[in-house]
């Protein structure tokens, strides 16, 4: 089939929009469109993520669908494209090799702006030859307005410097449109209109699309074969409880159902990984191994587990890739699908009975800090116990949700006080 994206070779300015359009909706349309106009831009190129192949063919028709919906969505509009080539590409996608590819189709002369949520941009030091990356292409950070950009720009400081980054902010306000709640809203029969052009909607329907169970999707049957070759039958099914654990958490709280699915299903995707194995994945993706890890190397599996769903299992969702990376050692902050994963994790029911596993259960589903507070205290004292070192991410994580208790006390009996 030809590629569409052949009659960018004489443009000046390319954006890449890059994502599963699982499916595709207004808010990626209108990112699109607002990034085209800003920078102006004589093309915006979307191009929706492979995944490696595999013997289960159902991920090629799925692919096939995500394509032609965008192809559909994006019709109307004569500056927009779409390019196979991730989905045609065999093996791993990466970014680098994408915008290689598009850099041998249009001149040397044409700049090129990746379109990328403004969390990613904190991860692209791990994403595959960032240097170079950097060296070949522009960032454009999308933000919903308001959002703290002072605060990513300190973080970026550093290595902007050293990698001298061109990063330019765009303020999107209908970001908060999602594939996830669109997908959930199918299943719950529930309506989809104005979420997303029409003719994908007609396309939804046509092919019965997204209508089962999301467990039941493509996506979730080729995380599991591969999790079946990667872990040991007991781990498998640790991983299972832990996603359907945190899927009814997830619920209960108000979480995305299905982010907190993903993430623990694949939470333990690096833990049975021999050492050696461990050692030389840290290097070629860069985990810098503190002293703690160095003694105890089974605490990297949660950030080694983190680059791997990524890489491996293509999960780009920033939500879900810091949940797993911080489901053993915890931090202050956490967000709710961190606090999720990491209570998930601690009392899915086959766990075999520790000390406070029963006020965790009950708290879990009561008040998630103080669960925080109880289970690291548990997970602290039991490593104490064993004569292991503890993470300063684990030690400052427990004095934060500890310092939220307290503060929770306070506004407890500062109400009773009032309605004395
Ligand atoms: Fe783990
Ligand atoms: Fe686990």
């Amino acid at each position: 089939m030809r590629d569409e994206i052949l009659d960018i070779k004489n443009c000046g300015k390319i954006a890449v929009m890059g994502g599963t359009f699982d499916p595709i909706h207004y808010g990626h349309l209108v990112t699109a469109e607002t990034v085209r106009v800003k920078i102006n831009a004589e093309k915006v190129i979307f191009i929706p993520t492979g995944r490696p192949p595999h013997k289960d063919n159902k991920m090629v028709g799925y692919d096939e669908h995500r394509y032609l919906m965008t192809v559909l969505a994006t019709s109307n509009n004569p500056y927009f494209s779409v390019s196979r080539m991730e989905i045609d590409r065999p093996g791993l996608t990466y970014t680098i090799d994408t915008i290689k590819n598009l850099k041998k189709i249009c001149s040397d002369k044409t700049e090129i702006y990746f379109i990328t949520g403004a969390d990613a941009i904190n991860e692209i030091l791990t994403w595959k030859d960032p240097e170079e990356l950097f060296k070949i292409c522009n960032f454009v950070a999308v933000t919903r307005p308001g959002y703290d950009k002072d605060k990513l720009l300190a973080t970026l400081k550093g290595f902007e410097k050293k990698y001298k980054i061109n990063l330019i902010f765009i303020e999107v306000p209908a970001l908060s449109i999602s594939s996830t709640d669109i997908r959930n809203r199918v299943v719950e029969d529930k309506p989809i209109k104005y979420l997303l052009p029409d003719e994908v909607e007609q396309y939804i329907k046509k092919y019965n699309l997204y209508k089962t169970s999301f467990k039941k999707r493509p996506l979730f049957n080729f995380i599991n074969q591969n999790l079946h070759g990667v872990l040991k039958p007991t781990r498998f099914e640790h991983t299972q409880n832990v996603a359907v654990e945190a899927a009814n958490l997830a619920k209960f709280w108000g979480a995305d159902v299905e982010k907190a699915y993903t993430a623990g299903l694949l939470h333990d995707c690096a833990k049975d990984f021999p050492p050696e194995k461990t050692l030389e994945l840290c290097q070629k993706y860069d985990i810098e191994l503190d002293d703690v890890m160095k003694h105890q190397l089974d605490l990297v599996h949660s950030f080694l587990g983190a680059v791997i769903a990524q890489n491996d299992y293509l999960i780009n969702d920033i939500e879900i890739l810091n949940a797993i990376k911080y489901h053993t050692t915890g931090k202050p902050e956490m967000s709710l699908l961190e606090k999720i994963i990491y209570i998930a994790d601690v009392i899915e029911p086959a766990r075999k009975p520790y000390k406070g596993l029963e006020e965790i259960r009950k708290l879990s589903y009561e008040n998630l800090d103080k669960a925080m507070y109880i289970a690291l205290n548990s997970t602290i004292d039991y490593n104490r116990e064993k004569l292991r070192m503890i993470h300063s991410l684990s030690l400052s994580a427990l004095n934060y949700y500890e310092n939220c208790m307290r503060k929770n006390n306070r506004k407890t009996s500062d109400y009773t006080k009032t309605i004395k």
